[in-house]
């Protein structure tokens, strides 16, 4: 069999099948925020409603569910096509949300916040050093103090000489989308990390299929390194670590440098 055509495109210029494979866990997700809440917040009296700031909201699955629950959610993404779709949502669930354009190495936002949450790994596409530590500054400096920043990255395995490859399907409404993410041996001297996506589209009312492929950079952390840059905030204490389970009676429990994989680190907000 000849290999399918892919056409270079970008995955978030089409939130719609990005949704399709991502929704699925968004229940799980938000359960967790709140439970994360409880758990490892220093702010005495719970609030009911609480102030979530989600840096890279995408088309807003996240943001809905929370505001929904009756939260007070603002969110921020760089691609236009996503904060669309996230208005379009907010509009048919008749929910409240504050959305912007901004990018994650630079963002500035009115008001406070309880807690930020970024769980799937979007940290690693700010490419430098200077752009990360700017990243975790600006969520410090919205986050009110006791507040906590739910950031979830896959560690970064230096001695992995193979591609990884993940499979994702998801199917609504006549439309059948596959995800295939194949990710090349990280290069330990640049710190990054080639990633390509490959979405297999099908609609059940056009026999066309469209094939579309992005090629991405990321970033690698292995755990030392991302403890160091964290280090460079100091209003960002890390308290506990997750697996991306999000099941929060299981907190990781090993040391800091043997974490490995997925991990959702919680970062307080320690200064005054
Ligand atoms: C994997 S999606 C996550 C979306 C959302 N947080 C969720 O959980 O569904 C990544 C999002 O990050 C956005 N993004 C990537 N790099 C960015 C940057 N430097 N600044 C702002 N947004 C960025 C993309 O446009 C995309 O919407």
């Amino acid at each position: 069999m000849p290999e399918p055509q892919y056409i270079a495109a970008d995955w978030y210029d089409s939130p719609h099948y990005y949704d399709l494979i991502f929704d699925q866990d968004t229940v799980v997700e938000a359960d967790f925020v709140e439970a994360a809440w409880e758990k490892h917040s220093a702010i005495q009296g719970l609030p009911k409603q609480l102030r979530i700031l989600e840096p890279a909201c995408g088309s807003g699955r996240m943001m809905k569910e929370l505001a929904s629950r009756g939260h007070r959610v603002t969110g921020f993404d760089r691609n236009e096509k996503m904060l669309k779709a996230a208005r379009e949502r907010f509009e048919s669930a008749n929910c409240r949300g504050t959305l912007k354009r901004a990018s994650l190495e630079e963002f500035s936002l009115k008001g406070k916040f309880d807690i930020a949450h970024c769980l799937v790994s979007t940290f690693k596409y700010i490419l430098t050093e200077e752009g990360a530590v700017s990243h975790l500054q600006c969520v410090a400096n919205h986050l009110r103090p006791g507040g906590i920043y739910l950031l979830g990255i896959h560690l970064t395995d230096y001695s992995r000489e193979n591609c990884e490859h993940e499979r994702w399907t998801g199917s609504d409404a006549g439309v059948h989308v596959v995800c295939n993410t194949r990710t090349w041996p990280p290069d330990r001297r640049t710190r990054l990390e080639k990633l390509r996506n490959r979405l297999r589209v099908r609609h059940d009312d056009d026999p066309r299929e469209r094939l579309l492929e992005t090629v991405w950079n990321c970033r690698t952390y292995s755990a030392g390194e991302f403890f160091r840059t964290i280090a460079k905030v100091p209003a960002l204490t890390p308290v506990a670590f997750y697996n991306f389970h999000h099941d929060i009676e299981r907190p990781l429990l090993q040391a800091r440098r043997q974490l490995s994989n997925d991990v959702v680190f919680v970062l307080q907000n320690t200064s005054n």
